[in-house]
């Protein structure tokens, strides 16, 4: 029997993410850099010095037939004081969006990629009431910079990770985690022992303001960024887990009431505010499994065809969709191939079911700092050498760049 094909739009747009802090090297003043030099978290260090050698990441990316690259924009070097904006930051980015404009990549830029400036961080970050002002205007500002070069932007990316990590469990800035069984069910993501987080109750009221200052925080951003630029198309990344079930009335309700918890609750109070949405991908969770897993390099089960899943969770809104992020940790190389294209019939089948997806960056294009598990775990379709910054383009890369040439799959394997 043949198998059915799928052909995507010619407009759909191939190609990966980066974040600033996770690559650029150099940012120092910011709350994930002073972790580092407190030794609570790794250094970010040089990174991959993308900050100076991203013409020649744009090459790679061009040849491996992307025409399309998510990135993000460092607060900290933009307002590096609050209310003090450096230009010559601007010009950098700008500068990026021109090459990435020169070789027919349409960008995506994130404006804000975990990472907070110190002035900001150190006075409360997003549990302050007045966050929510500071980060529209932030974003107005950038959008004021860039807009004429950019078309999409995204205000936030994975409030609900970086709120879980930061305030519950504990392992990412301000290190505030909330004792007992809370942790335990939210990540298996290891943390260092011998600086341990604080721990109070008092902390989830914390993470709830936090959840509540990033709403309100986005949908201010919306406003101010519409005013600069009408035609920008707005979005949040979200993370999305793909909670299902084996059928059964009992796993069936608890899959919708984790998929309530992670993902409707906080997009409730943001969709209407938004253009597009941007989606990640990484894992899933399925009550009543029995099948055996094989495992990526972070220990998540190996499941990129539930990203339907995740789109149709989404595509409830009936805003286009685009796929932010979605990869896998794998230094050996050998599982990425057949990972992106599961990956890649899973969009298929949901744009088949309906699903208006517009585009699809893998995570990531660079090995990159993969925050507080530092450099060890491979994203990248390109290896980077830490040592000499020398780019090595993954075989998998160019399984990568076959499909986007066909810019067709099968729905089935
Ligand atoms: C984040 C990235 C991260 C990736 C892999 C996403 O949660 O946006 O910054 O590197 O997952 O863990």
């Amino acid at each position: 029997m043949s198998k059915e094909i799928f052909s995507f739009p010619k407009e759909f747009h191939w190609g990966a993410a980066t974040a600033s802090y996770q690559v650029e090297g150099g940012i120092e003043n910011c709350d994930w850099a002073k972790a580092g030099h407190e030794e609570i978290v790794p250094k970010a260090g040089e990174s991959s010095d993308h900050y100076n050698r991203f013409l020649e990441d744009f090459d790679i990316a061009k040849e491996l037939g992307h025409n399309a690259h998510r990135f993000s924009i460092e607060w900290a070097r933009i307002e590096p004081q609050e209310g003090k904006f450096n230009h010559d930051e601007i010009e950098h980015y700008r500068a990026v969006l021109l090459a990435l404009r020169e070789r027919g990549i349409e960008p995506y830029v994130t404006l804000w990629h975990f990472t907070l400036p110190l002035w900001f961080s150190e006075n409360g970050g997003f549990e302050r009431d007045d966050a929510p002002e500071k980060f529209a205007r932030y974003c107005a500002f950038v959008v004021r910079h860039l807009g004429d070069l950019c078309t999409h932007f995204a205000t936030i990316n994975e409030p609900m990770v970086l709120a879980s990590l930061g305030w519950i469990v504990g392992e990412w800035p301000p290190f505030k985690r909330v004792p007992s069984i809370a942790t335990l069910a939210l990540t298996d993501r290891a943390h260092k022992d011998d600086k341990k987080p604080s721990e109070k109750i008092s902390h989830f009221f914390d993470y709830l303001r936090v959840v509540k200052n990033m709403t309100k925080a986005h949908n201010q951003a919306y406003r101010a960024i519409k005013k600069e630029y009408p035609d920008a198309r707005v979005s949040i990344v979200k993370h999305t887990v793909y909670f299902h079930s084996d059928g059964s009335w009992w796993n069936t309700l608890k899959a919708k009431v984790m998929n309530y918890m992670w993902t409707y609750r906080f997009m409730n109070k943001v969709i209407d505010q938004m253009d597009e949405i941007g989606l990640n991908y990484y894992q899933h969770k399925k009550y009543g499994d029995t099948r055996e897993y094989d495992y990526t390099d972070m220990g998540w089960q190996i499941y990129p065809e539930g990203i339907e899943g995740a789109i149709m969770l989404l595509w409830h809104y009936k805003k286009p969709i685009v796929i932010a992020e979605a990869g896998i940790a794998d230094h050996t190389d050998e599982k990425r191939g057949d990972y992106i294209k599961k990956q890649i019939q899973g969009v298929a089948r949901a744009m088949s079911l309906g699903a208006d997806v517009r585009g699809h960056m893998y995570w990531s294009l660079l090995d990159n700092f993969e925050w507080a598990l530092g450099y060890e775990k491979r994203f990248g379709l390109v290896a980077i050498d830490y040592e000499t910054k020398e780019r090595t383009v993954r075989p998998s890369a160019h399984m990568y760049k076959e499909i986007i040439a066909r810019s067709s799959i099968s729905l089935t394997n």
